[in-house]
């Protein structure tokens, strides 16, 4: 069985390591800023392995846990259906479908994130890869959903589309998204953008946003079936789609 994700004693904003957290996110964004296409790369590498962030990153264990599950009842795979989970981080979402049944395999960009969660996850039905969501190593239709999490409002605007085409290409039935989707209320709107773009290790939230993610979809041939917001204060959104 896949260990249980390990999660902090109190809602992260309530901690002050989270605040601590926070503060570095924001120094190590500043330092890309100039040109954050180009070096987001390099960015997602120091964020993850040397900025001093990893180790407040990982002592949240997954923060996110209470939407795992719910990520994969809405996904509403048959018995025996396969999974491709992208940039898969700790391999969290990944387990959660492995835990249910489904053979998954989760990838990654960062490759010492999928040496992670390799170490980290331990469940027969999970295997792990390392990759870009802009060109997935399979062949089209090869599992039957492919899933990606929290990952796509980090992607410069090119390469969001790209993963997403991507994702679309790879997937034989299901397409599930789980990523921040600001309130549908106008003024609000902005402030949870303005809110996310300090908080979120994103270099591209504001933008991110503001733009509500389902708008791309039917360019790329993917349906909506569902969206259903998530998380403390609706500020997720998981959204169910089929390839056209
Ligand atoms: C905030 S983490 C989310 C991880 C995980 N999906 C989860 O829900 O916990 C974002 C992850 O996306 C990965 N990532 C970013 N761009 C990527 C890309 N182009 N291809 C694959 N992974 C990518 C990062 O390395 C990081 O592990």
């Amino acid at each position: 069985m896949a260990a249980e994700a390990k999660t902090a004693p109190l809602p992260p904003i309530l901690l002050p390591r989270f605040w601590r957290l926070v503060g570095k996110t924001v120094a190590l964004k500043w330092k890309y800023r100039a040109n954050p296409e180009k070096t987001y790369g390099a960015y997602l590498d120091e964020y993850y392995n040397t900025a001093n962030t990893q180790n407040d990153v990982a002592y949240y264990g997954d923060a996110w846990h209470e939407v795992r599950s719910l990520v994969v009842s809405e996904a509403g795979l048959d018995r025996g259906d396969t999974v491709l989970d992208v940039a898969t981080g700790r391999g969290y979402q990944a387990a959660a479908f492995a835990q249910r049944g489904y053979p998954t395999v989760g990838m990654d960009l960062v490759h010492s994130r999928a040496r992670e969660s390799r170490s980290q996850q331990d469940d027969e039905a999970l295997q792990w890869a390392s990759g870009s969501a802009t060109d997935l190593p399979f062949k089209d239709n090869a599992f039957d959903a492919v899933t990606i999490s929290l990952a796509l409002h980090a992607m410069p605007p090119r390469e969001r589309l790209a993963a997403l085409r991507e994702l679309r290409r790879v997937a034989a039935k299901r397409v599930v998204i789980l990523e921040p989707r600001a309130w549908d209320w106008w003024p609000a709107k902005p402030f949870y953008a303005a809110m996310g773009h300090v908080m979120d290790e994103s270099l591209f939230f504001f933008r991110f946003a503001m733009n509500d993610l389902d708008r791309r979809f039917s360019g790329i041939g993917l349906r909506l079936l569902r969206l259903r917001r998530c998380y403390v204060g609706d500020i997720l959104a998981i959204y169910v789609c089929e390839p056209m």
